[in-house]
């Protein structure tokens, strides 16, 4: 188990990985002069090689120390999952295009296990690949359509009920990105060709869009034949791609590629690259707040050293008393949630005194930060259908309760995490205990030691409809349970 939030490799791992490529690449030049220069002149574009190949190495040393590295690995279930995905930070139209690929993959492989949507997978963080795997451009292509994979009753017929895909970049440079998804699994392959074998993306960086690879050629290209060589240039079935095989687009990205590249400029890496359809979200929430300046400023400094986001619902009256506290929490990007103005029990609050303390609690929140609150948490989880319906809000509940206020106990709060969050959960805790905020570290540590990726609340239900009136206690995957009042993991008063 790592003690920090997950990183694609640590340095020395990358340095070593790049010295072994640089090895590799310089053995390759070997071999090209040679070749050259038989003749005994020197070929007029070996300056230009030289150079593209340059630009080449730096832009893959440049996306080596950007690429975030995620895995999905479940050896128990079936089918068996072997993922591995790389993300680019700010490069969302890639990665929302990754994920509906790979889940229409495991779809079609039944990993979905007849329900609608697909059931996360904890996977331990040093199961993920280091970046230097993503970034290998001419790995050879897996097999495809091995009849011995598909015989029923071979020992290959295990290997029909895996999933193995892996995105990998064949080329980078300036403002674009080749990337490929391929499978190397017998159950995509026998699902249909139109999830089987690889498929290949252009993404452009600058405007954050990815189309198909196939709208780079003129020609009909099996995205398993491209590849790129150690200048960047483009390959198809090893060979440099003609002029006349490129479209206007093609011919545009391969000399982009010669030049150096551009990553996206302001991403937030707190935001994972994919979404909690397809990775094992947990959102951390903080109830009372604002509390203490001095309190809630280590929270945020906490936070902000482990690159996460947190949810905070406040409570109109703390806010009134110190709005600029609110305004460090919006600065900093955490999503900020109402939780009345005076916690009262609305299970027992009129309708009208409802709707005001919510009304005065999203005023006071929009003033101080410029943000209105779109979700609120009833104080104690004390709701009748009455109360929830007149809320106007969805009601952002919790399955996971670390009694932070009760115990006041630092250890107690990071163990309640470590032990009750799974995937999908929201955790509550409170921002106004200094236990609870000396815990936050190590919950933060906590979670994705068992390979979860904290989210805002938001983020958790971002593919999902929250609707004003009804209560979530947790992401749905499996159970209806999470959607439902009568979860047994919420005690009302
Ligand atoms: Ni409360």
């Amino acid at each position: 188990m790592t003690p920090h939030p997950p990183r694609p490799s640590t340095p020395r791992r990358r340095l070593a990985a790049l010295a072994a490529a640089a090895a590799v690449l310089s053995l390759l030049s070997a071999c090209v002069v040679i070749d050259s220069t038989r003749d005994g002149s020197a070929p007029p574009n070996s300056t230009a090689a030289a150079t593209n190949r340059e630009t080449a190495e730096q832009n893959s040393a440049r996306l080596a120390s950007a690429l975030r590295s995620y895995a999905v690995v479940d050896d128990t279930s079936s089918p068996r999952l072997d993922v591995h995905l790389f993300g680019l930070p700010g490069a969302t139209s890639l990665a929302a295009a990754t994920e509906k690929s790979v889940l229409e993959r495991f779809r079609s492989a039944g990993a979905f296990a007849g329900r609608q949507a697909f059931s996360p997978v904890l996977t331990a963080p040093d199961q993920r690949w280091d970046a230097e795997r993503f970034l290998s451009p001419n790995l050879p292509t897996p097999p495809t359509g091995s009849a011995a994979a598909q015989a029923p009753g071979s020992a290959a017929a295990s290997a029909s009920a895996a999933v193995d895909l892996s995105n990998r970049i064949v080329a980078a440079g300036g403002r674009y990105l080749i990337s490929t998804l391929s499978a190397a699994d017998g159950a995509a392959q026998a699902a249909g060709p139109e999830t089987a074998g690889t498929r290949a993306f252009v993404t452009d960086l600058e405007t954050d869009s990815t189309v198909d690879a196939a709208d780079l050629f003129t020609v009909a290209v099996d995205p398993a034949e491209l590849s790129a060589d150690e200048t960047g240039t483009l390959r198809l079935r090893g060979r440099t791609v003609a002029k006349a095989d490129l479209t206007d687009l093609g011919r545009d990205v391969s000399a982009t590629l010669h030049t150096p590249l551009s990553l996206p400029a302001d991403a937030d890496t707190r935001d994972p690259d994919f979404s909690c359809a397809l990775l094992p979200c947990v959102a951390l929430t903080y109830d009372d707040g604002p509390g203490e300046p001095e309190i809630e400023e280590a929270l945020l400094a906490a936070a902000t050293t482990a690159n996460v986001r947190l949810t905070y619902f406040l409570l109109g009256r703390n806010v009134k008393n110190s709005p600029e506290v609110v305004a460090r929490m919006a600065e900093a990007g955490h999503e900020l949630g109402n939780h009345t103005f005076s916690h009262p029990q609305l299970s027992t609050t009129s309708v009208a005194d409802e709707r005001s303390e919510v009304a005065a609690t999203d005023d006071a929140i929009e003033a101080a930060s410029g943000i209105r609150p779109g979700l609120v948490r009833p104080p104690y989880g004390a709701l009748t259908k009455t109360a929830a319906a007149a809320l106007a809000h969805p009601a952002i509940m919790w399955d996971v309760d670390t009694e932070d206020w009760r115990h006041r106990d630092r250890a107690k709060t990071v163990e309640a995490v470590r032990t009750g969050a799974r995937p999908g959960s929201i955790v509550l805790m409170h921002s106004i205990h200094p236990t609870t905020v000396a815990a936050a570290a190590e919950v933060f540590a906590a979670v994705a030691d068992k390979g979860l990726y904290a989210v805002t609340v938001s983020e958790l239900f971002s593919d999902q409809r929250l609707e004003s009136g009804a209560e979530f206690f947790c992401r749905s995957y499996a159970t209806p349970l999470c959607s439902n009042p009568e979860h047994p993991a919420v005690h009302r008063d």
